[in-house]
């Protein structure tokens, strides 16, 4: 064994005791009786509030700033624009390059800071200070006349264009062929917790109290743009009340609130970005456009496929979702194609949002799924089934333990689907039509490197176990300590898990369903140290760390996650309105570590996907390129009322090929092929076809009558 492996030791697989039992939320009392501080009521003294002033054309220059009225406002200390804030060092990424100079990129950029004693006199000084825009030509409508590049690579890294064996002659040749073009629209986050950072500079030392996925990421992003070494910046993220990946990167929200307060050292600084400015300042998922063919037999066995998709990316940084990637694996088809195209305009920077690629490819892919069905009269369940591949077809590796069939099964099971008409507009109850329709979900089991977690044994024989991951609400907290308990082999009270602190060792993201897997593994790592160096009886103080090295075995096989969604929608007869009566998800994710908490995050994941489904459409101006949809009520995003009966389930399995926890992550995959089912279940219900979400009412008036 090498030096360097020995550095980043693989851990043994863990033995399974608190793993896969329930365990209370670690956070759940301190978070409902309101003493879980969130990053904007971290507690302080001499605070300062900052409130950001935007700006209203979408591509052009601030002419001028006069803060007069601003500053004289009882209350107003200063107000930051590009000719008054603290210079950065580092200004390429245009993201983030916060009153730099005078260049406006989109409508909603940061042009001004305003720092008030209270929140009430920021908000009112910002809305006092005159900003002259001197706007340009702008370009901000995506739709099938823009102009289109190919990128480089797409979001995480992934190919933009493949093509395996020969296609289109494939396609030429099917007797079946499905070639439909489908949408999805601008989708924004929407965290309960709006992003937020509470902010100070002692002269030495930046502290940034913040709303984030990755605390570790924001240090390591805000140094160098700040001008600061690592060690000057310290991030924090006790509480995060939700991301989605909107808080997975570090957006202009984070150096704004780093320049406030480097503008005031000594004081505190707290900025809270309203629900408004997040659809411009945060990322938001973009629109995007999917031609999806599908040649089949008349039995409905793929012969080839492509999916060629389109995006939306901003001039000023480039973000490329990733859309046709899981096309790529998700059925045997001897001739494939994928490729990526992005639309380059002056719009704000696309960024993550729950299963970026997957989520919108996944629909497109699993309708057409839905339409070669229908074309070949074969049952959808069963012509899933009829393309399983044997091996992965991207890589040509075998698939750890690929269960989809096996999902497909136990959901039709348990929705009665054998009970399913096979012709559409078959059940009408009272004003409603009422139909099923089922989609495949899948995601891959990421994991990330470099994670690292310490062991130190305190006194009274409790183990400390620290880590700088953070819980955004998705139950880390609680899974880490039942990872670390098993791995220590002592019962989980005789634990204390510290994370979401710089102060702690490097932790990557809380994204791409890698958490759990990534940061667990590097507890298993650390844990297995400590026994080795220290034994049953640790003297307190006795400490080990580890980087883990990797587990997973992503050479010899494709690494996936599974589910089968099954949809009832029930569509009203006159008004088009769409309820989804029924919603379901059946998942293969390897071991569930807490099924309490991996329940409420694939629950989500079925609430995001059917809120995409039926409702959630952003919508942007084309003469000043604001985003006119830019709160909760014209949003719309699923409510209480919106979701009816609604189930998760999973397989019992244990996946030692992926982590030593034998799990694999569960954030994403219950969003990816929801708003398809549901776009089934219309279909089923109404014979009427629709191939762009949200699936609102108008797409349903005139179905032919009863
Ligand atoms: Mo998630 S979109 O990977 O934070």
């Amino acid at each position: 064994m090498s030096t360097s492996q020995d550095e980043r030791p693989v851990p043994q697989p863990v033995r399974a005791r608190a793993m896969g039992t329930h365990l209370d939320r670690q956070d759940g009392v301190a978070k409902v009786t309101g003493a879980a501080t969130y990053a904007v009521e971290h507690p302080a003294t001499d605070v300062l509030h900052a409130w950001l002033v935007t700006s209203t054309t979408a591509r052009g220059r601030v002419a001028s700033i006069d803060a007069g009225h601003a500053l004289a406002h009882p209350g107003v200390e200063q107000v930051l624009d590009h000719t008054s804030a603290p210079d950065l060092a580092d200004t390429e990424d245009r993201e983030l390059a916060v009153l730099a100079d005078d260049r406006i990129g989109f409508r909603g950029q940061i042009v001004a800071i305003v720092i008030a004693t209270t929140s009430e006199a920021a908000r009112e000084g910002a809305a006092l200070v005159g900003v002259t825009e001197e706007a340009e030509a702008h370009e901000v409508v995506f739709d099938e006349h823009s102009s289109t590049y190919a990128p480089e690579e797409v979001n995480a890294g992934a190919e933009t264009d493949t093509v395996d064996g020969d296609p289109d002659a494939g396609l030429s040749a099917a007797p079946v062929l499905v070639d439909r073009t489908y949408t999805t629209p601008f989708e924004h986050n929407n965290p309960m917790e709006p992003h937020a950072t509470t902010a100070h500079w002692d002269g030495r030392l930046l502290t940034l109290h913040d709303s984030t996925q990755a605390v570790h990421a924001v240090r390591a992003t805000l140094a160098p743009v700040l001008g600061l070494e690592p060690e000057q910046v310290r991030v924090t993220a006790p509480y995060v009340g939700g991301g989605f990946g909107s808080k997975g990167l570090p957006h202009a929200p984070q150096v704004a609130a780093a320049l406030a307060a480097l503008a005031v050292p000594g004081r505190t600084v707290r900025l809270a970005v309203t629900r408004q400015q997040m659809f411009a300042l945060t990322g938001y998922r973009s629109a995007t456009r999917s031609r999806v063919r599908l040649g089949a037999t008349t039995d409905g066995v793929l012969l080839a496929l492509r999916h060629d998709a389109v995006s939306q990316t901003s001039r000023i940084k480039e973000f490329a979702e990733q859309t046709a990637t899981a096309a790529r694996m998700m059925y045997a088809a001897p001739a494939r194609a994928t490729t990526h195209r992005v639309a380059e305009l002056d719009v704000p920077v696309p960024s993550w949002m729950r299963a970026p690629g997957e989520m919108p490819g996944m629909y497109a892919h699993e309708v057409a799924m839905d339409e070669l069905a229908v074309e070949t009269g074969v049952d959808p369940v069963e012509l899933r089934v009829r393309n399983e591949p044997e091996l992965d077809p991207e890589t040509g590796n075998p698939f750890n333990d690929r269960r989809l069939v096996d999902c497909l099964r136990r959901g039709a099971e348990l929705f009665s689907w054998e009970q399913r008409p096979s012709a559409p507009q078959a059940r009408l109850e009272g004003e409603w039509w009422v139909g099923t329709g089922v989609a495949s979900a899948t995601y891959p089991m990421l994991w990330m490197p470099d994670n690292t977690a310490r062991v130190r044994a305190l006194d009274g024989g409790r183990l400390e176990v620290a880590i700088g991951a953070v819980d955004i609400g998705t139950g880390a907290r609680t899974v880490l300590l039942q990872i670390a308990a098993d791995a220590l082999d002592v019962p989980t009270d005789r634990v204390d898990l510290l994370l979401g602190d710089t102060d702690q060792p490097f932790a990557t993201v809380a994204g791409g369903s890698a958490g759990t897997s990534s940061w667990g593994t590097a507890i298993a790592a650390a844990a297995e140290r400590f026994r080795a160096e220290h034994g049953d009886e640790p003297a307190p103080g006795a400490a080990s760390t580890a980087t883990s090295g990797q587990y997973a075995d992503t050479e010899g096989h494709s690494l996936h996650s599974f589910g089968a969604v099954f949809a009832e929608a029930h569509v009203h007869r006159f008004t088009g309105e769409v309820r989804v009566e029924r919603l379901l998800g059946v998942y293969s994710v390897g071991r569930v570590l807490n099924p309490t908490t991996a329940r409420s995050q694939l629950l989500g994941g079925l609430v995001m996907g059917l809120s995409a489904g039926l409702f959630e459409e952003g919508w942007r101006d084309p003469r000043s390129g604001h985003v006119v949809t830019q709160d909760l009520a014209t949003y719309h995003v699923a409510a209480n009322a919106d979701v009816r009966d609604l189930r998760a389930e999973w397989l019992d399995e244990t996946d030692h090929l992926s982590t030593p926890m034998g799990s694999r992550g569960i954030g994403e995959i219950g969003i990816v092929g929801t708003a398809a089912a549901v776009a089934n279940a219309t279909w089923h219900a109404t014979g009427r076809r629709v191939r762009s979400l949200p699936l609102t009412p108008d797409h349903f008036l005139g179905v032919r009558p009863a």
